[in-house]
C-alpha cells in the first residue's frame, strides 16, 4: 500500500486526478470506478476542468458507482445518481450509456446486483477504482462485520453511517437500505485509489494501515491489494 500525505485538499485532487489522466491517457476506454460523497469532489472537479481544456476525454470510458441507496427515487436530491450527474457526469463528456449505477429501486433486488456483476465483468473488470472511507472504515456501504463481502449486493446501513449520511437528509428520512459494490468487487479493481480528508478518519486511516486485516476494518483489506495508493490530508494521516 503506498500512502501519500498532502498539505491541503486542493494539492491531494490534483494528485488524484493526476492518477485518473494517466489511466484514461493510455486507455481511453478505460473502465473507472467511482465514489460518491465529499471525498471525490475536488478531484471530480478538477476532472471536469481537465476534461473542458480538452486534456483528457471521457468519450470512450466506462464508469460503475460503487453504491446507490434503496427507495429514494433516481430524481430526488439526494440520490447518488444525482450526485454524479452534478458532481461530474453533467459536465464532461461521457456517454450516458457507458455510465452504470446500481438500481436502487430494482423490484428484484437480488436480479439487479448480479446484471451488475455480470455487467463489470463483461467490461473486463474497474482499470480504476476511487474510494473515499467511512469513519467506520467502510469502503462502499460495505460496513464493518464478521467476514469480507464478495459481489455487489444490498446492505442495511450501520447507524454510524446513517448518522454521518444523515445530514444531507434535511427534509426527508434518510434510507435504511443501499446496493453496493462487495468488497471482492471492488478488490478486483487493478489500481484502487482511496481519498481520506479530515480528523474524524484519522482512526479508521490508522486501523486500514496498521490494524490487521479484518472485516471488521474493512478498508484494511487494500493492505493485500497489490496497487493501493492512499491520498491523505495532514488530519487524517495523523495517527499513522
Ligand atoms: C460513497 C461511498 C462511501 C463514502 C464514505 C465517505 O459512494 O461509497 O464509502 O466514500 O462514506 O464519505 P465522505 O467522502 O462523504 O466522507
Amino acid at each position: 500500500m503506498q500512502i501519500k500525505i498532502f498539505p491541503n485538499e486542493t494539492e491531494l485532487a490534483l494528485t488524484a486526478a493526476d492518477i485518473f489522466e494517466e489511466t484514461i491517457t493510455k486507455k481511453p476506454n478505460a473502465v473507472l470506478g467511482l465514489a460518491t460523497g465529499a471525498s471525490p469532489v475536488l478531484t471530480y472537479k478538477e476532472l471536469i476542468r481537465r476534461c473542458k481544456a480538452g486534456v483528457i476525454s471521457f468519450a470512450d470510458v466506462i464508469t460503475f458507482n460503487l453504491d446507490e441507496y434503496c427507495d429514494l427515487p433516481r430524481a430526488d436530491k439526494n440520490s447518488y445518481y444525482t450526485f454524479m450527474q452534478e458532481n461530474l457526469f453533467g459536465h464532461i463528456d461521457i456517454k450516458p450509456e457507458n455510465v452504470h449505477i446500481e438500481d436502487g429501486n430494482a423490484a428484484d433486488f437480488e436480479a439487479e446486483c448480479k446484471a451488475y456483476d455480470a455487467q463489470i465483468a463483461a467490461a473486463g473488470y474497474i482499470d480504476l477504482q476511487l474510494l473515499g472511507i467511512g469513519t467506520n472504515g467502510h469502503i462502499g456501504f460495505n460496513e464493518p462485520g464478521d467476514a469480507f463481502t464478495d459481489g455487489t449486493f444490498r446492505i442495511r446501513l450501520s447507524e454510524s453511517t446513517i448518522k454521518a449520511n444523515s445530514r444531507y437528509f434535511t427534509d426527508s428520512k434518510m434510507p435504511e437500505y443501499a446496493l453496493t459494490m462487495g468488497v471482492g468487487s471492488i478488490m478486483k479493481a487493478k489500481k484502487i485509489l482511496l481519498i481520506a480528508t479530515g480528523s474524524a478518519k484519522a482512526d479508521a486511516i490508522y486501523n486500514t494501515v496498521n490494524g490487521p486485516v479484518s472485516p471488521h476494518c474493512p478498508a484494511s483489506v487494500l493492505q493485500t491489494h497489490p496497487d493501493a495508493i492512499l491520498l491523505l490530508d495532514e488530519a487524517a494521516a495523523a495517527r499513522l
